[in-house]
């Protein structure tokens, strides 16, 4: 466990922070020269335009991608410089994802989509279903754990995946347009999870173009053309 007093680095730190793509005539500057820190325990909401550039944040951010120019530190890792390989490991041991599609498994139960990070530390069987099923009872889904996918409403889904997030304990969770498929119910049910999630100490970043979606973070950020237009504390 990291203790929030002792451990003082932010969890994002951005400095200067371009992303390009292509070359010459046809390069395109997704990210145009952006700072970012977000310290633990926030919860921030990023809007955009389309094509603004949250996707390609979002990338960054969760270490699926790299920068073009500048440095980026998650949880204290300068991840500029690493392999495909320890990208990866840096996402399952720091980042829990979640989705506008849910990416649950299909031709599986909702209990082995939460144990897959586990299983991908080569944690051993009992405990990694043990923690999978407290996971799962935590988003109220504890009965539905032999369940498939295709068996779950798509507000299910979305707890099932909001689960599977969470069970390693990540530094962050980084949740790209969460309610995109979603109605009205249970998009209230997904950020109320995110909500108590982040009330127990979790950091938030949550990508929507939706302004009551943003209004369930303390603090919102709007890029416009790959820049930083805005920052605001809004709780
Ligand atoms: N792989 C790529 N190759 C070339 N250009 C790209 C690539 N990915 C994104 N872009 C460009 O970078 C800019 C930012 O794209 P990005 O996907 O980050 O936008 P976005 O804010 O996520 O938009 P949306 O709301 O539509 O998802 C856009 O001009 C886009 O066309
Ligand atoms: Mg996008």
């Amino acid at each position: 466990m990291t203790n929030p007093i002792l451990d003082k680095h932010p969890v994002i730190q951005l400095q200067q922070v371009t992303k390009h793509y292509g070359l010459g005539e046809a390069q395109v500057r997704a990210l145009d020269g952006n700072d970012l820190t977000i310290q633990r325990g926030e919860f921030v909401a990023i809007m955009g335009t389309s094509g603004s550039g949250k996707s390609t944040l979002m990338n960054i951010v969760g270490a699926l991608d790299i920068v073009t120019t500048g440095s980026y530190e998650l949880d204290g890792i300068n991840i500029d410089r690493l392999s495909d390989d320890a990208l990866s490991v840096v996402r399952n041991r720091k980042i829990g994802f979640v989705f506008q599609s849910f990416n649950l498994i299909p031709r599986t139960t909702a209990l082995a989509n939460v144990e897959l990070p586990l299983a991908y530390r080569g944690m051993e069987r009992k405990e990694r279903r043990r923690r999978a099923l407290a996971a799962l009872d935590s988003v109220g889904l504890g009965d539905r754990a032999d369940h498939g996918p295709t068996q779950l409403s798509g507000g299910q889904q979305q707890r099932v995946a909001i689960a599977r997030a969470l069970v390693t304990n990540p530094s962050l969770v980084l949740a790209d347009e969460p309610t995109g498929n979603l109605d009205s119910s249970s998009t209230s049910d997904v950020l109320d999870l995110l909500q108590s999630t982040h009330y127990r100490g979790n950091t938030i970043v949550l990508i929507t173009h939706e302004d009551e979606v943003a209004a369930r973070a303390q603090r919102v950020i709007h890029l416009v053309d790959g820049r930083i237009a805005s920052d605001e504390r809004v709780h």
